[in-house]
């Protein structure tokens, strides 16, 4: 879609908005995604759909376009800056393009180690401040949604680091992502997710990256011979809104939205862990890649490998940034 098809949804999007929203007249809010319904993010949209719903009475209505349906990665984004949707939850990966670098954080290789210690920092003082950076770029942050952590994928088996050596790898709109490929010499491409399958399957890229669930949804284990279980990086979203459109709903609206989001967002990281956990045993059950578990020598190899991606990046991401992220994941453990 171009920016000035955009632009004319986006014209009708505010016409609707005018007069009080009642159960004839609902207020309409377009939630577009790039993953499958059976996903996390998936199902914490459509939970989010049920509950603001219910909790407004019927005067807002939820439609949520998942599978890259409405908008791709990039337009997405777009649209939402310019009213056409009104929330999306795009991944920490793909705020970088829109000037917003410190998400990237979440890329570094290993920075988070499980799930526990990923919430000190969403649920905490440095997860609010952070979410309150869309509001420079015309967004709202709301909340912080799982997906999980990443496995390595491929055509040939991937152990140690040399054997990404001269492979191209698609990755997500990640400037720390870009580092992490390079360092294992390996050749990074961005692609919308919505193209990932077919780049695999045609050869236009070797591998790639993501989570089980991602992987079984896109079918990319049909096209991938190996894949290694390393969990290396995690996948989580910023459920993000149009903060013109936010902040113009009537206060009482805004709060039932609320309610229902913090009950989505508790709802879907809840179930987060369990769905990549069957998602993995399903790709196994399929029998059309083999998995590998490295070794934990492999491990520390590839680990030290990525390494460098911390300075690298420090002046993209913010050295501060980093550092206390770091000592927020850590804390508490020694
Ligand atoms: C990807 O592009 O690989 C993921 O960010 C897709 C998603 O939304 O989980």
């Amino acid at each position: 879609m171009t920016k000035r098809m955009i632009a004319a949804v986006a014209a009708l999007g505010l016409l609707a908005l005018t007069g009080p929203a009642s159960a004839q007249n609902p207020i309409i809010i377009k939630f577009s995604h790039v993953v499958a319904a059976d996903t996390p993010k998936g199902k914490a949209a459509d939970k989010f759909k049920e509950l603001a719903e219910k909790y407004t009475n019927g005067k807002v209505k939820v439609e949520v376009y998942p599978n890259s349906t409405l908008y791709k990665d990039k337009e997405e984004l777009e649209a939402l800056q310019l009213g056409a949707v009104q929330m999306l939850a795009p991944s920490n990966s793909k705020f970088g393009p829109l000037g917003i670098k410190e998400f990237e954080v979440f890329d570094l290789p290993f920075v988070i180690p499980n799930l526990a210690a990923l919430r000190k920092v969403t649920e905490g003082p440095l997860g609010k401040r952070m979410l309150e950076l869309m509001d420079s770029k015309g967004l709202t942050g709301l909340a912080y949604w799982d997906n999980g952590f990443k496995e390595m994928s491929a055509n040939k088996p991937l152990h140690g680091p040399a054997d990404y050596q001269g492979l191209k790898f698609r990755i997500q709109s990640s400037r720390v992502l870009q580092a992490q490929f390079r360092q294992l010499g390996a050749i990074p491409q961005v692609m919308a997710f919505s193209e990932v399958y077919q780049a695999l399957q045609t050869g236009v890229v070797d591998g790639q990256e993501n989570t089980w669930s991602n992987i079984y949804t896109q079918k990319m284990h049909e096209v991938q011979k190996y894949i290694s279980e390393t969990n290396h990086g995690y996948i989580g979203y910023v459920v993000v809104t149009n903060k013109q459109f936010w902040d113009g709903l009537p206060a009482d609206i805004r709060g039932q939205l609320e309610k229902a989001m913090a009950e989505a967002t508790t709802y879907g990281n809840t179930i987060s862990a369990k769905e990549n956990e069957d998602a993995k045993a399903d790709i196994i059950k399929a029998k059309t890649s083999q998995i590998i578990v490295p070794t934990k020598a492999e491990m520390a190899e590839l680990q030290k490998a990525m390494q460098p991606v911390y300075d690298e990046m420090a002046s993209r991401v913010g050295k501060d940034l980093i550092d206390e992220v770091v000592k927020t994941v850590n804390a508490g453990t020694n």
